[in-house]
C-alpha cells in the first residue's frame, strides 16, 4: 500500500471564513463550507439527480472522446486534480492514460478525500496516490514523487471553476499556468451557458436534495464553531443572475432571528438573504479571457455544447 497521506496545505480556521461574511450589509458565507462528509454525499446524490445535467453531460463527453483526451494528454504523466471530490471522473480517465506515474487529488472534504484516495490506491497499485487535504486556494506545494516527470497536467472537471468569484478564477488559472509548466497541460471541464429551462431546475431540484446540500453548510457550522443555526428556519434560494452569468445560491432567513456564533451574535431579519454559492455558466469568448495565459489546445463538447471539455497549454513566450 504506497498511499502517502500528504501535510496538509495551509487553511484558515473556520470562523476567520464564517465571522467576517456574516458581519458585512449583504451577508455571505464561502462556498467551500459546503463541504463536509455529509455534503460530500449529498453532492454525490446531485450528480445523479435527473436536473444535474453537468455530470452527465461531462461523463458523456469523455466517454465519446477518450481515446483522444488520453492521447492528447500523452504517456508518463503526473495528474493534479483540484477538488477531486470521489475521483469517479478520474478512474475513468486513469483507465485510459498510458503509463501515469502519480495522482495527486486535492480537497477540503478530508475524509471523503483520503477514503477516495485510498480506494483509488488500492486499484491502481503501480499509481503514487497522493493526497492533499485543504483549500485549493491557498499557496499549496505539489509533491513530485518518487517518480518525476514533465508532463504534469492539472484536472479541473465539473466546472469547480464557475464556483470562483471571477477574481478568484484569474489567479487560478495564473498558478495552474505555472504549476504545469510549458510541458504540461490543463484539463478543465467547462459549463456553458444555456436556457433558464435547463439552468434553474439543475440547482432546485424536485426531491430538494439541492436544498439539503445548501442547508448543510449551517450545520457544518454549528458543528465546527459552536453555534446555533437553526435549519427549519432557512430556506434554499437559486436564482438566475443574467447580467454575470451565474446561478446565484442563498440561504433564506424564514423569520427574524439571532444565531450565536460562539461569543458573537449575528442578527437575520425574515427574508435576509446569505449568498452562498455562486456557479458561473460560461460563453466560449468569456472562457478564453480567463484561460489568456494558454493556448486552446483541443475542446470536445456535446452535441447542444452544454458543457466543453477543453486542454490547454500554458502560452510560451
Ligand atoms: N472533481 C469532482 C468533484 C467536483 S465537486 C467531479 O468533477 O466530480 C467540487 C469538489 O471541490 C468537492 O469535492 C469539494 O469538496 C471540493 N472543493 C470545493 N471548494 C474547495 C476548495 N476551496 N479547496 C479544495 N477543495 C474544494
Ligand atoms: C461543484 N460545482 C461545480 C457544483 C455546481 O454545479 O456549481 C456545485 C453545486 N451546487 C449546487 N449544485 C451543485
Amino acid at each position: 500500500m504506497k498511499l502517502n497521506s500528504q501535510v496538509d496545505c495551509p487553511t484558515t480556521p473556520m470562523a476567520h471564513d464564517v465571522i467576517p461574511g456574516l458581519s458585512k450589509r449583504q451577508k455571505s458565507l464561502p462556498c467551500k463550507l459546503l463541504y463536509d462528509r455529509r455534503g460530500s454525499e449529498l453532492f454525490e446524490r446531485i450528480c445523479e439527480l435527473p436536473e444535474y445535467y453537468v455530470t452527465r453531460t461531462e461523463r458523456g463527453i469523455m466517454e465519446a472522446n477518450i481515446e483522444s483526451i488520453a492521447s492528447a494528454i500523452g504517456p508518463d504523466c503526473q495528474l493534479v486534480e483540484f477538488g477531486s471530490g470521489n475521483s469517479s471522473k478520474t478512474t475513468f480517465l486513469l483507465d485510459h492514460l498510458e503509463t501515469p506515474k502519480s495522482y495527486v487529488p486535492i480537497d477540503i472534504s478530508r475524509v471523503h478525500l483520503l477514503e477516495s484516495a485510498r480506494k483509488l490506491q488500492q486499484l491502481y497499485p503501480d499509481l503514487d496516490v497522493l493526497p492533499i487535504p485543504g483549500d485549493f486556494n491557498s499557496a499549496i506545494e505539489i509533491p513530485v514523487g518518487p517518480r518525476p516527470t514533465d508532463n504534469r497536467v492539472v484536472f479541473f472537471p465539473g466546472s469547480t471553476l464557475g464556483n470562483l468569484e471571477e477574481d478568484e478564477a484569474f489567479v487560478f488559472m495564473g498558478r495552474i499556468a505555472k504549476l504545469v509548466g510549458p510541458r504540461g497541460a490543463l484539463l478543465i471541464g467547462i459549463d456553458m451557458k444555456k436556457p433558464l429551462e435547463v439552468l434553474l431546475p439543475a440547482y432546485d431540484d424536485k426531491a430538494g436534495v439541492t436544498a439539503e446540500f445548501s442547508l448543510n453548510m449551517l450545520q457544518h457550522i454549528n458543528r465546527e464553531l459552536l453555534a446555533d443555526f437553526d435549519l427549519d428556519q432557512f430556506r434554499h434560494e437559486a436564482v438566475w443572475d443574467e447580467e454575470n452569468n451565474h446561478i446565484d445560491i442563498s440561504l433564506v432567513s424564514l423569520v427574524d432571528q439571532v444565531v450565536t456564533i460562539g461569543e458573537e451574535a449575528f442578527v437575520f431579519p425574515e427574508g435576509e438573504r446569505v449568498a452562498i454559492e455562486k456557479s458561473h455558466k460560461y460563453t466560449a469568448e468569456e472562457f478564453e479571457h480567463l484561460a489568456k495565459d494558454f493556448d486552446i489546445k483541443r475542446v470536445w463538447s456535446d452535441e447542444q455544447d452544454w458543457f466543453r471539455v477543453v486542454l490547454l497549454q500554458p502560452r510560451v513566450g
